[in-house]
C-alpha cells in the first residue's frame, strides 16, 4: 500500500532523499565539455494521467500490463501543457478550499515511467537520481521498489539509487501528485502547473568525492587584496586529497594548490593580490577547478563582497543601486519549463535595458540562470518557494506561518535555497518568500539563514508590512531583523517621508513597484527622481519581466494569448497574469523602452545658456565609459540637413564630460532639431547589441501654421438649408440644420474630411479600473450632441466662417460640455477650427480624453508627424520617446497589448499627417499648442469591447483617425499607485485650435 498520508502531513517534507548541496556538476577528469558522470533522463517518459487520486490503481507500480496502452510525455514538460489536466490561473486566492493541511483529496496524479539501460561499469559508482523540480511532490520507485518521497517544487532534490539499480534494464516509476498541504505554501501568482517540469538526471559519483563546498570571497579594509575561502563541507570517507586550481578570465592560472581534507580540517584560504572584481557593470570571472582523485568541479568565482556600510546596502564597498526586474521562469508553450537558451535571449534583454539586478520571483530558478546571472552581471535576489497569500483570506495572515506544524517546511525552503545556490557570486540577497505574513516560522528562517550564510543579506518583504502604522498608513519604523527595508508598490510621497525620517534608519528598497499590466506603468520618472535623490532609497525592482500570456494554437495562424478563464479554470483572476515588459514572444512594450531610457548608464544635459554645449555624466557605480561616439544632426523635416561626429575617450565613474557641438547654422527654416546619437561605447559584458542613445534638442520651433498661399472659393452659395463652396478640385458642403459639413472630392464624389465628432472615450487600460468605473458611471462612454445654434459668421470669396453652440452629454444624466466651435474654412484647403468647452452642472471631476475621432477609408494609412516617437506616450509615460521627425504606417502606430487596451497615443505633436496612398492626397493637422494623435484599423468600440488580441477584427471600410487635445495620464493602479495629479485630466473650461490642412 502507498503512503497517501504524506499529502497532508506538513511535518514530513523528504523521505530517504540526499541532504542538499551546492549546485556544482561533476567531471570525469578526462571530461572535456561534456560531463560523462551525468546522463540526462529528459525526453520521453510513458505517461499515465488520472484526475483524481482515486482512480490510481493500487500498487500501479508493481503491474506488469498497465503502461502498454500508457500516453508519452515529454520530461521535463508540465504536464497541462501537453494536454492533460487544464492550466489555472489565481492570484491570491487558492483553487481548493481553505482547510489546511488539507487540499484537494481528489488531486490529480501523473504516473510516469522511464527504462533505462546501466552496464556493469556504470554500476561501480555512486548513483543518484537528480531531480531539478518537481511540482508539486512525488514517490519515487525503483525497479518496483519505493526509493523516496519529496516535497517542494521548485526546489531540486536529489535521491541515492545505486543499491535499486542493477545491470541491463532499469524501471524508474514517478508518481507525481498535483496537490498536496505544500500547495499551501506555493501560492504564488502564477499559473498552476505541474509535473517534472525541470530536468532529470542520473549522476555518477566516484566513492571518493567532495559531496559539498562553498565559496567566499573576502577584501582587505581597502578592497584590494582579498581571501579565497573555500570550504569543503562535505566529502565521502574519513581523508580526501586533490588540488585547487584557479584562472583567470583568460585561462592564466593564478594559482595551484594541493588539499587534504579530514573531519578536523576542511577549510582553506588563498589570498589572492588585487583580483579583478566582479560586479553586474564588469562581471569578471575566474574559474575555480577542484580536482579529485577522479573527478572534476569547476565553479566560477567572482571577486566581490555585500554588506552594509553606513546603513547602506554596498558592493564591494560602494553603495549600490538595484535596477531590478522581477522574473518569472515562464514560457509560452512549455508554461514552468524554460530553456537555458531561451532564459539567455531574455537576459540579453533584460541587460540591454541597462538592468543590474534581477529577483527570482517568487522561488528558486534554475540552475543555469544563475550562472548566466554571474556571466552577465545581474545582482540577484533569490527567493525561498515560499507563499501563502491565500491564507490572507482567513484574516490572520499568519494562520500558517506562525504555526509550529510548519516550522520544518519553511525551513527546508531557506535551507535548500541557500545551500544549493551558496556558490554564485550574483546572488547578494537571500530573501524568505514573499506575500507570507510575517510569523515565528519566519524568523527561524533568518536565523537559519543568518548562521548559516553571513556573508549575504537578508530580505523579508512581508517583515517591512509590520512598519507600516495601521492607522496612518504610514511607514514609521525599520525592520528589525532584515537587513533592509522593502516594500511593494510604495507611493511616492512614501518614499519622501521615509528618506526624511532620522529614525528609519535602514536601507529602502522597492521589492516590486511599476506594476507593468497593459499600457504603462506610468510616473516612473518620479521614482527615479527619488532614488537619486536620497541615497537610503537603493531602488527597485519592476514588477515584472514578462507577460504570463498562454499562446493559443490557432487554425487561422493568428497571434492571440490567453489567460485566466479561458481554459474553463475555476476560480481565476482573469487577464491579471498579463503584466509584464515584455510580452511572452518577448516583443519589448513601450514601458521596455521607458524603463531603458531611465537607467541608462550616460546622462546627458544641454546647459540652460549655452545651448550648443552638452553635459554627459557617467552615471555606473565602478566602470568608467569609454571610446563613447557621438553622432551630432541637425535636422528639419525628416532632412539630415548638418552632421558632426565627435568622440569622447574615458568619462570616470560619476564624472561628468562637457562637450561643445559645432554651432548649428541658424538655417531658415520653420522647426530645427538637434539629434544625438550615442553609441559604441565599450562594455565588458560584451552585448554589441546594446541600442544607442538617442537625445533629440529643439533649436527652433513654430507651431503657427503658415498657409501657402491666398486664394479664392472659384464658386460658392447659399440657401436657407446648405452652403456650397468650390475651391480647386474640390467642394465644401454645409449643412445649416444640423451644422455638419464635408469636403469632397468635386469629380469623384469621395469624401476627404468631413466635421470631426467628438470623443471623450477610451478604451479603459488596466490601470484605469478606478477611474474607468467613475467614468461608465458618469455615462462617458456615450455622449450625446445637441446643436443649439449656428451662426453664418463670415461669407466671403476667401472664407467662410460659421459657429456651433453644442451641448456634449450622456443621455439620462444632468451634466455636459457646452462646446462653442468655430469653424473656418479657407480656399487654400484649410479647415480652422476654435474649440471653446465648458463643463456644466454634476459633471465628473476627469475624463479619459477630449478630442476628435475621424474616419477615414483604408487607403490613408501613412503617417509622419514632428513630435514624441517613435513610440506611443502618454502624459506620464514618454520615457522611452524623443521629439523627432517620424514616419509610420497606421499598423506601425500601435502596441499590442495582449489584453486589448487603449494603445498608441503620440504626445507633444506639433503637427501631423496623413498620407492616403492610392490618391496621393496628404491631410496634415496641426495646432498653436501640443496635441496628441492615434490612429488605428479597427473601431474604438472593436478595441474597447475585444478581450484577446484575435477579437482585433480590423474594420472593412475604414481606418481611424484621433486628434486629442489631451488624455488622462497612465498610472498604475492595477496594483499601485493612481495617475499623479499633474498628469490626470481634470474637466474644467478648456480652450484649443487645430488646423486641418487638405493638399
Ligand atoms: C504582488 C505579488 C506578485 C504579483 C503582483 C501583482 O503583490 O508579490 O506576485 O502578484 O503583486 O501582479
Ligand atoms: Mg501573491
Amino acid at each position: 500500500m502507498i503512503d497517501y498520508s504524506v499529502l497532508h502531513y506538513p511535518e514530513i517534507v523528504r523521505i530517504n532523499c540526499a541532504e542538499p548541496r551546492a549546485n556544482y556538476v561533476p567531471y570525469d577528469t578526462n571530461d572535456n565539455q561534456e560531463s560523462s558522470r551525468c546522463m540526462s533522463l529528459n525526453g520521453m517518459w510513458k505517461f499515465l494521467y488520472y484526475d483524481s487520486l482515486g482512480d490510481v490503481p493500487s500498487d500501479f507500480y508493481k503491474s506488469a500490463n498497465l503502461w502498454d496502452s500508457a500516453d508519452e510525455i515529454l520530461v521535463p514538460s508540465c504536464w497541462q501543457m501537453q494536454g492533460f489536466g487544464i492550466p489555472h490561473y489565481t492570484n491570491i486566492q487558492y483553487p481548493f478550499m481553505i482547510d489546511p493541511p488539507y487540499t484537494s483529496t481528489d488531486t490529480p496524479v501523473g504516473c510516469y515511467r522511464k527504462v533505462i539501460e546501466l552496464t556493469e561499469e556504470k554500476l561501480t559508482n555512486d548513483i543518484f537520481l537528480y531531480f531539478s523540480g518537481v511540482d508539486n511532490c512525488f514517490y519515487l520507485w525503483i525497479n518496483k521498489k519505493q526509493v523516496g518521497f519529496s516535497k517542494g517544487s521548485r526546489n531540486p532534490v536529489e535521491l541515492e539509487v545505486s543499491q535499486y539499480l542493477k545491470e541491463g534494464k532499469n524501471e524508474i516509476i514517478v508518481e507525481v501528485f498535483q496537490w498536496s498541504d505544500s500547495s499551501y505554501i506555493e501560492d504564488q501568482d502564477m499559473w498552476w502547473l505541474s509535473g517534472i517540469f525541470r530536468d532529470v538526471d542520473l549522476i555518477f559519483r566516484a566513492k571518493e568525492r567532495i559531496i559539498d563546498f562553498s565559496i567566499v570571497t573576502k577584501f582587505d579594509s581597502e578592497y584590494k587584496d582579498a581571501f579565497l575561502q573555500i570550504s569543503i563541507d562535505a566529502f565521502t570517507g574519513e581523508k580526501l586529497q586533490g588540488e585547487f586550481t584557479l584562472s583567470d578570465k583568460n585561462g592564466t592560472e593564478v594559482f595551484a594548490e594541493p588539499f587534504n581534507v579530514s573531519s578536523e580540517s576542511s577549510k582553506f584560504a588563498f589570498k589572492i593580490e588585487q583580483p579583478w572584481k566582479w560586479s553586474a557593470e564588469d562581471p569578471y570571472l575566474y574559474t575555480l577547478t577542484i580536482r579529485t582523485k577522479s573527478e572534476v568541479i569547476k565553479q566560477f568565482i567572482g571577486f566581490r563582497q555585500v554588506e552594509i556600510i553606513n546603513e547602506l546596502i554596498c558592493l564591494n564597498g560602494r553603495p549600490l543601486l538595484f535596477k531590478g526586474v522581477n522574473h518569472h521562469e515562464f514560457h509560452e508553450t512549455n508554461g514552468r519549463t524554460v530553456t537555458r537558451e531561451f532564459i539567455e535571449e531574455e537576459i540579453r534583454l533584460i541587460k540591454k535595458a541597462h538592468f543590474n539586478a534581477i529577483r527570482m520571483a517568487h522561488y528558486p530558478h534554475n540552475s543555469f540562470i544563475y550562472e548566466l546571472c554571474d556571466q552577465y552581471g545581474l545582482y540577484v535576489i533569490d527567493e525561498a518557494d515560499l507563499e501563502c497569500h491565500g491564507i490572507f483570506n482567513t484574516g490572520d495572515r499568519n494562520l500558517i506561518s506562525d504555526n509550529q506544524q510548519w516550522e520544518k517546511a519553511y525551513l527546508d525552503r531557506m535551507s535548500q535555497m541557500i545551500l544549493r545556490n551558496k556558490n554564485y557570486s550574483s546572488i547578494l540577497i537571500w530573501s524568505v518568500g514573499n506575500e507570507s505574513g510575517n510569523g515565528i516560522n519566519h524568523k527561524k528562517m533568518i536565523e537559519f539563514g543568518k548562521k548559516c550564510d553571513p556573508t549575504r543579506l537578508y530580505h523579508h518583504e512581508g517583515e517591512s508590512r509590520d512598519c507600516v502604522k495601521k492607522e496612518t498608513g504610514r511607514y514609521e519604523k525599520d525592520v528589525e531583523l532584515s537587513d533592509m527595508n522593502s516594500r511593494m508598490y510604495a507611493t511616492i510621497d512614501e518614499l519622501t517621508d521615509v528618506a526624511m525620517n532620522p529614525s528609519i534608519k535602514k536601507p529602502y528598497i522597492l521589492c516590486e513597484y511599476g506594476h507593468a499590466m497593459g499600457n504603462g506603468p506610468g510616473a516612473l520618472k518620479e521614482y527615479w527622481e527619488c532614488f537619486s535623490k536620497y541615497p537610503q532609497l537603493q531602488g527597485g525592482f519592476i514588477w515584472e519581466w514578462k507577460d504570463q500570456g498562454i499562446k493559443e494554437n490557432r487554425q487561422d495562424g493568428k497571434r492571440n494569448y490567453l489567460y485566466g478563464g479561458d481554459f474553463g479554470d475555476i476560480p481565476n483572476d482573469y487577464n491579471f497574469v498579463l503584466d509584464g515588459l515584455v510580452t511572452p514572444d518577448l516583443i519589448c512594450s513601450p514601458s521596455y523602452y521607458g524603463v531603458q531610457a531611465e537607467q541608462e548608464p550616460i546622462a546627458v544635459r544641454q546647459d540652460e545658456q549655452d545651448k550648443s554645449k552638452f553635459y554627459f555624466t557617467n552615471r555606473n557605480t565602478f566602470i568608467a565609459i569609454k571610446n563613447l561616439s557621438i553622432k551630432a544632426e541637425v535636422v528639419c523635416n525628416e532632412q539630415v540637413l548638418h552632421a558632426y561626429q565627435y568622440n569622447i575617450t574615458k568619462i570616470d565613474v560619476l564624472e561628468t564630460f562637457p562637450l561643445t557641438i559645432a554651432e548649428p547654422v541658424n538655417d531658415n527654416q520653420q522647426n530645427l532639431i538637434l539629434r544625438l546619437t550615442i553609441k559604441d561605447y565599450e562594455n565588458p559584458t560584451n552585448l554589441m547589441d546594446y541600442s544607442p542613445i538617442i537625445k533629440t534638442f529643439i533649436l527652433k520651433e513654430e507651431l503657427v501654421y503658415h498657409p501657402s498661399s491666398v486664394s479664392y472659393f472659384s464658386q460658392y452659395k447659399k440657401n436657407s438649408q446648405t452652403i456650397h463652396a468650390v475651391f480647386n478640385d474640390l467642394e465644401l458642403e454645409i449643412n445649416r440644420m444640423t451644422g455638419s459639413w464635408i469636403i469632397r472630392e468635386s469629380k469623384l464624389g469621395k469624401t476627404l474630411l468631413n466635421k470631426p465628432r467628438a470623443n471623450y472615450w477610451r478604451a479603459l487600460t488596466d490601470n484605469d479600473f478606478i477611474s474607468g468605473k467613475n467614468w461608465l458611471s458618469n455615462g462617458v462612454d456615450y455622449m450625446e450632441t445637441n446643436l443649439k445654434h449656428l451662426e453664418l459668421l463670415l461669407f466671403s470669396e476667401n472664407e467662410i466662417a460659421i459657429e456651433l453652440l453644442e451641448n456634449h452629454g450622456p443621455p439620462g444624466q444632468y451634466w455636459y460640455l457646452e462646446v462653442k466651435t468655430v469653424y473656418r474654412f479657407y480656399p487654400d484647403g484649410r479647415v480652422c477650427l476654435t474649440i471653446n468647452k465648458k463643463p456644466k452642472h454634476n459633471h465628473p471631476r476627469t475624463l479619459p480624453r477630449i478630442g476628435f475621432e475621424l474616419a477615414f477609408d483604408k487607403s490613408w494609412s501613412e503617417f509622419s508627424w514632428f513630435g514624441l516617437g517613435p513610440r506611443e506616450s502618454y502624459s506620464d509615460c514618454s520615457n522611452g520617446t524623443y521629439v523627432d521627425f517620424f514616419q509610420q504606417t497606421i499598423a506601425d502606430l500601435n502596441f499590442d497589448y495582449l489584453y486589448p487596451q487603449e494603445n498608441g497615443n503620440h504626445e507633444q505633436t506639433r503637427w501631423v499627417s496623413v498620407h492616403n496612398v492610392e490618391t496621393n492626397r496628404k491631410l496634415t493637422v496641426s495646432s498653436q499648442e501640443l496635441f496628441s494623435f492615434s490612429s488605428r484599423e479597427y473601431s474604438l468600440q472593436t478595441l474597447a469591447t475585444a478581450q484577446h488580441l484575435s477579437e482585433l477584427e480590423k474594420d472593412q471600410e475604414y481606418n481611424y483617425f484621433y486628434i486629442d487635445f489631451k488624455q488622462h495620464g497612465i498610472g498604475s493602479r492595477s496594483c499601485g499607485p493612481d495617475v499623479l495629479p499633474e498628469y490626470q485630466l481634470i474637466l474644467e473650461d478648456t480652450k484649443f485650435d487645430l488646423i486641418f490642412h487638405i493638399i
